[in-house]
């Protein structure tokens, strides 16, 4: 299995939807995780779950949404995102966000910090994006401090994205990122 980055806690790897659906159903079935993700409801069963991961494991070299795997449990934590994002009428378009969803029993302990940073050093440093977004909801305050502690710069409302959909938009450029 493809690993495409590690963190010290954490490893992120493509979706294997049909052995990862179970380990992935304490995340996507559990409503105060999907809350403020695109579609807003929980997943109502398995297969639910599988046709999403099976979306998700369509990466194109490391870019989408990969697997966040504990590595002192080998439990799958959550997912971290480093992908194209789909503009006003739903096609993807050449910008590129950052995101990070974590199972409730993992809230608190930094991973998506540690995952959102190293997902932000490959946009930079192996892709090498100009600029990476991160779009969050409004009220969603955790993410929010999850974008504060990454050095992202509040861009606030925007209508660009996910279909027209009204999303706090925040920004890390390149040029920042490089001269911290
Ligand atoms: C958004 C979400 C990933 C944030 O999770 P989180 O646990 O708050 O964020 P982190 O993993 O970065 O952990 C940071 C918290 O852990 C604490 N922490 C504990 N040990 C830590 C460590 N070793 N390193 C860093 N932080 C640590 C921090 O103090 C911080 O708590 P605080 O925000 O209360 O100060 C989580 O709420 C979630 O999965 N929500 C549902 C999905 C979602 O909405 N995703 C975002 C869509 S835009």
């Amino acid at each position: 299995m493809s690993i495409i980055f590690e963190t010290p806690r954490l490893l992120a790897r493509p979706w294997q939807p049909e052995t990862d659906a179970e380990q992935a159903a304490l995340l996507y079935t559990d409503p105060l995780v999907t809350r403020y993700l695109g579609g807003k409801s929980a997943e109502p069963d398995l297969a639910a779950v599988r046709a999403r991961l099976h979306r998700y494991a369509a990466v194109d070299e490391g870019k989408g949404a990969l697997a966040l795997v504990e590595k002192d449990s080998g439990c799958i934590v959550g997912a971290v995102l480093l992908s194209r994002l789909p503009g006003r009428d739903a096609e993807l378009t050449d910008d590129y966000q950052v995101g990070w969803h974590l199972r409730r029993d993992r809230w608190g302990k930094g991973y998506a910090t540690e995952a959102g940073r190293a997902a932000l050093a490959r946009g930079f440093n192996v892709l090498e994006l100009p600029v990476i977004y991160a779009l969050v909801e409004a009220g969603n305050t955790a993410s929010v401090r999850v974008t504060a502690r990454l050095g992202m710069e509040a861009l606030g409302p925007t209508t660009r994205y996910y279909g027209g959909e009204a999303l706090d938009l925040f920004r890390l450029t390149a040029e920042k990122y490089h001269r911290r």
